[in-house]
């Protein structure tokens, strides 16, 4: 890895770098709660324009904005439903992402030309230290290529960008969650889930009440969805916990090189050439893109994954594996 990879907490020049690179239009790689995320001002279209083409984007899929203060919010947001308010205080900072009225200085390629805005204020104090030196919001989608695994640590958004693209890459350390925020929408006359992820509906729920959009109800709106996401370099294959070591012989015994990834016990089947078994659900969605990586990095034919049951966290690890497998959203 080059010297564009900088620790700011000990490089503190490290964040006027890049308040300088993105007032100079360039992009920006910072780590957050969830995912590394890709940033450019989001009132600047020219720079945001920037990103889409970076990561391949199509431009029909909306940016989340990120701030880290309410002023922010003033220059983004037509109106605070009381739901937003209430929100807002419980889980701000946080993996939350609220979709609301847009205001009229928001440009449209930020939101795909949506009337409606996602934004969200990130809890990592690198994310919030490069915000309040910037002095206003960043439009910020996941720092991979489109349809690629989100980044969880510095050297995955490195192996994804030239240094030429992206010249600076602050670096946080792991991401505590590695999933990405909940994307909840209030602009319509209930609250709907677009994008399930750490904050889970049973959090949600006796803030707001019910909510629309779970499994099982009509598709969720959230363009995002539409496109094909988590693509990693090797085949995924969800199995049941009982079901893990008999489809992890068939593939090793079809000659594939197999990693196998779960949460639940069980004897360890030899010959993987990757054994990654973690002991609770918060680690298992933690090493979910890490671990799919790692998976193309050791060239595996195939990755074996423990499905796990779509409660709680476990709604947003489903969701993302299934998408890595090749299952519709
Ligand atoms: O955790 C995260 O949210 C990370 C970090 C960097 O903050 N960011 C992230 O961005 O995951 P991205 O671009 O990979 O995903 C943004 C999601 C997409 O599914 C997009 O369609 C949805 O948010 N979205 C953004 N604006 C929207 C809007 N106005 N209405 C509906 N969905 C929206
Ligand atoms: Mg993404």
């Amino acid at each position: 890895m080059g010297g564009r990879i900088r620790r700011p907490d000990c490089d503190p020049a490290a964040v006027a770098d890049a308040v300088r690179l993105l007032r100079a239009g360039q992009p920006v790689a910072f780590p957050t709660e969830t995912v590394y995320g890709l940033g450019a001002p989001a009132l600047d279209h020219r720079a945001v324009a920037r990103i889409f083409s970076l990561k391949g984007r199509p431009a029909d899929n909306p940016l989340i904005v990120h701030l880290s203060s309410a002023a922010m919010l003033d220059t983004l947001v037509a109106g605070l439903p009381e739901a937003a308010e209430a929100l807002i205080k419980r889980f701000w900072p946080g993996p939350l992402a609220l979709v609301l009225p847009r205001a009229a200085g928001v440009p449209d390629i930020v939101t795909a030309g949506l009337d409606t805005v996602a934004v969200r204020m990130p809890d990592h104090p690198v994310a919030l230290a490069l915000l309040d030196a910037l002095g206003e919001p960043l439009a910020a989608p996941s720092a991979n290529r489109s349809g690629r695994p989100s980044p969880t640590r510095a050297g995955h958004v490195a192996a994804e960008f030239e240094p030429a693209d992206l010249p600076l890459i602050l670096d946080g350390g792991p991401c505590v969650h590695g999933l990405e925020s909940t994307v909840l929408d209030l602009s319509g006359s209930s609250p709907r889930l677009l994008r399930p992820g750490a904050v889970t509906t049973e959090q949600l729920e006796p803030v707001v009440g019910p909510l629309a959009g779970k499994p099982g109800e009509a598709a969720a709106r959230s363009p995002g969805l539409r496109h094909r996401h988590y693509m990693p370099d090797c085949r995924v294959v969800l199995a049941e916990p009982s079901a893990l070591s008999v489809v992890c012989a068939r593939e090793l015994a079809a000659g594939h090189r197999v990693g196998l990834f779960c949460v639940s016990g069980g004897e360890r089947p030899s010959g993987l050439a990757l054994y990654r078994r973690v002991p609770d659900l918060a680690t298992f969605g933690r090493a979910v893109f890490a671990t799919l990586h790692e998976a193309g990095q050791l060239r595996l034919d195939v990755l074996v994954v423990e499905r796990v049951s779509p409660e709680g966290l476990g709604l947003a690890i489903m969701d993302r594996l299934r998408r890595a497998a090749g299952a519709e959203a």
